[in-house]
């Protein structure tokens, strides 16, 4: 699938599993999703440019790489808050937008109910975090929050993906690529995703 990129690392699919499991609680739920999107950002941020960095060693002068461009996280509220932590401890110098954006439980259709980003987030890496992309409209609206603040260069890393979302997503956004570590079967009627692993923002903080 063109714009899709699934990890299929062994350690981030035993973890995968753990976190699917219904007797998995929340703190060890948290601590897993934690350590995925951790290991997920040295693949995510693959080709982001570099630019050449004069830098004094303890024995001699060289030029070392550091990246081009400032970066962004944003999380969607409440889920993509479970990812932030462990992306951040790759990449500490992020800074961090927020875009609350929750389903309508009976039309599943996305309400948008917060947005706080960096004023100057046009110039920098974005990475959109959020668990689950279930019919995409939460993605698909947070992507479109970002195109209108100026974002050009965007990646949106989910863990478990259905091919409804995918399709949802590639139809309003073709040009953004996905990272996730499943895609699973389908959705259900209430638009959870089977087999998936239930409501994740309950699931990350015990609600
Ligand atoms: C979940 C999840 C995504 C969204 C995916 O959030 O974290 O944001 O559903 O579903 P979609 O692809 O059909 O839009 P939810 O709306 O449950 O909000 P919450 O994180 O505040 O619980
Ligand atoms: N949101 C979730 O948290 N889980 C799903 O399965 C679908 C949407």
């Amino acid at each position: 699938m063109q714009n899709v990129i699934l990890f299929d690392h062994p350690v981030i699919q035993t973890k995968l599993s753990d976190l699917r499991d219904f007797s998995t609680d929340y703190r060890e739920f948290r601590a897993l999703l934690g350590e995925i999107a951790s290991l997920m950002v040295y693949e995510v941020t693959r080709d982001w440019p570099t630019r050449p960095q004069i830098i004094q060693t303890p024995l001699e002068k060289m030029t070392g790489q550091v990246l081009a461009r400032e970066v962004t996280l944003v999380p969607i509220l409440r889920a993509g808050l479970g990812m932030a932590e462990g992306v951040l401890h790759m990449l500490p110098e992020a800074r961090m937008g927020h875009l609350g954006v929750r389903r309508d439980e009976t039309t599943l259709q996305p309400i948008a109910y917060y947005q706080k980003l960096p004023p100057d987030i046009a110039d920098t890496e974005v990475l959109l975090i959020d668990p689950m992309l279930a019919t995409g409209g939460s993605a698909s609206a947070a992507i479109t929050a970002l195109k209108n603040a100026g974002v050009t260069s965007m990646k949106f890393v989910c863990l478990v993906a259905a091919p409804e979302g995918i399709q949802a997503v590639h139809r309003d956004h073709p040009e953004v690529q996905i990272y996730c570590a499943a895609i699973d079967r389908q959705l259900n009627e209430k638009g959870y995703i089977l087999p998936g692993l239930g409501d994740a923002g309950d699931r990350v903080f015990g609600t």
